[in-house]
């Protein structure tokens, strides 16, 4: 969708309702809105005044939001209606016109243009009817540009929505963009969902915390004393808590949303490995994979947790490839130079972003120029951001790391194991534990040719 086809649609929307056309003023504000302009810059473009734009602004917001049924302000405006315009995807085929969000091309029903009932969370309200959701989001970011990603979209969906796996995985490098994909793959999902919970795992709550607030939160009004009476069923016993969890998880389609689970793993020691206290997440996952259901858990994580291996629902984040060149123009840097920039920094949008400050401050914002001076920099944020990383090695993968690290060119296991000291199981463990953390990539060169292991250029760069 672009900026032409938005105004056409509120415009549209308004004479509708209205019987007048968009006037200038606030054709002027949606799209210096959509381009993310502050009332101050609207003004100057149409000649006017901030306090007469603001009110315009706020009559219009005001309209807009009662016209689609949901709170539209300047903050939300374009992720409300990028929201609006795909939240009706109940077929990403059939019967459809094409619309454009970001560089995603997703086909929506022609009926998309009809405004949208209200699907806010009400616990009073019946649970089950499809436009009736119960859901607890609170956790998850606002998320107000995405570029990319739709072949992932495509997959999440697949396993998601079609299939209804149980158990499905995004894992990906820090700042690679795993929580701002699960954000939107909500949003163009979630009419398929009776109750979505999302929780970040940060803080490390423990197993019996998460699953009794995920308890609470299923339990219909009616259901909640019965299920969770603090006298005598508020402490329930793990098997009694975990049946009645699996029964809501069977009874509704639920969407259970866990971000940042590699906050339970033990610092220091191999990827995805539990502390004693964390234990129960792995038996939670494990029973979850088993249960026939049309629920599922998506688990986002930088490190895998082991349940996940041989899933096949499960996605490895790369970088955003081509989708890196709106990052960097967002970034306000000079488009020359932009794809080996991106390649450099592993097409990361959290590391393009680190360094984007440095080349508009000390290189006029020409990548150019940069690259010249040093083409993978590190600065002090991005030094901040890969420490947290590699911080969390065992001695075993970093030594690993190291030597893959010191080497010009991609290596064999075979190499590794003449070249390094680790026996070779322990060689095996610690390649797994690294490709457990995504910090590891194959490469199969010809099929008639031994894999080979390559690393980041920048991860590099920091372990020089
Ligand atoms: N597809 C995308 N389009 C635009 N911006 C993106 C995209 N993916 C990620 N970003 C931006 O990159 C940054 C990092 O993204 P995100 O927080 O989703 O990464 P993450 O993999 O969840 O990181 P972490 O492992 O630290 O939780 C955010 O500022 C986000 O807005
Ligand atoms: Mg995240």
């Amino acid at each position: 969708m672009d900026i032409n086809e938005l105004l056409r649609f509120a415009d549209e929307l308004i004479f509708d309702s209205t019987g007048k056309h968009l006037d200038l003023y606030q054709q002027a504000i949606l799209r210096g809105t959509w381009h993310r302009k502050k009332y101050s810059e609207i003004a100057k473009k149409c000649n006017s005044t901030k306090g007469h734009v603001q009110n315009v602004g706020s009559d219009l917001w005001r309209t807009m939001s009662n016209l689609l049924g949901e709170e539209v302000r300047k903050s939300n405006f374009r992720s409300a209606m990028e929201r609006l315009l795909v939240s009706n995807i109940d077929n990403f085929g059939n019967n459809v016109n094409s619309i454009y969000i970001g560089d995603i091309d997703i086909n929506v029903r022609k009926e998309i243009y009809q405004p949208l009932p209200v699907a806010e969370a009400d616990r009073d309200s019946a649970r089950g009817t499809p436009q009736t959701q119960l859901q607890d989001i609170e956790d998850a970011p606002d998320v107000t540009c995405f570029w990319g990603r739709k072949s992932e979209l495509h997959s999440l969906k697949k396993w998601i929505v079609d299939e209804k796996s149980s158990l499905v995985g995004i894992l990906g490098l820090s700042g690679i963009g795993k929580t701002t994909l699960a954000v939107r793959f909500l949003e163009l999902v979630r009419d398929n969902f009776e109750c979505i919970f999302w929780r970040s795992l940060r803080f490390g709550p423990p197993a019996k915390d998460i699953e009794t607030e995920l308890l609470k939160f299923l339990a219909a009004p009616t259901d909640y004393e019965e299920v969770l009476d603090e006298d005598n069923g508020g402490d329930l016993s793990i098997y009694e808590r975990r049946r009645k969890l699996y029964d809501y998880l069977k009874k509704s389609r639920c969407l259970i949303i866990f971000d940042d689970v590699e906050a339970l793993f033990t610092k220091g020691e191999l990827s995805g490995k539990y502390p004693p206290e964390y234990q129960e997440y792995s038996s939670l996952f494990q029973e979850i994979v088993q249960i026939n259901m049309d629920s599922t858990l998506l688990l986002i994580s930088s490190e895998k947790p082991r349940e996940l291996t041989g899933l096949r629902d499960c996605l490895q984040l790369r970088g955003l490839g081509e989708a890196a060149r709106e990052i960097i123009r967002e970034e306000g840097l000079s488009d020359s130079g932009w794809r080996t920039l991106a390649s450099n920094y592993g097409g990361n949008p959290s590391w393009l972003k680190s360094i984007s400050p440095t080349i508009a401050n000390l290189f006029n914002s020409s990548i150019e120029d940069f690259l010249q001076y040093s083409p993978f920099l590190l600065n002090e944020k991005l030094k901040e951001f890969l420490r947290k990383d590699i911080q969390r090695l065992s001695t075993m993968e970093l030594e690993l790391l190291s030597h893959i690290s010191s080497k010009a060119e991609p290596v064999s296991l075979s190499r590794l194991r003449a070249e390094m000291s680790l026996s070779p199981g322990d060689l095996l463990t610690a390649m797994e534990s690294l490709q457990g953390r995504s910090l590891l990539e194959e490469i199969l060169l010809d099929e008639s040719e031994e894999k080979v292991f390559k690393i980041q250029p920048l991860i590099k760069e920091y372990l020089k």
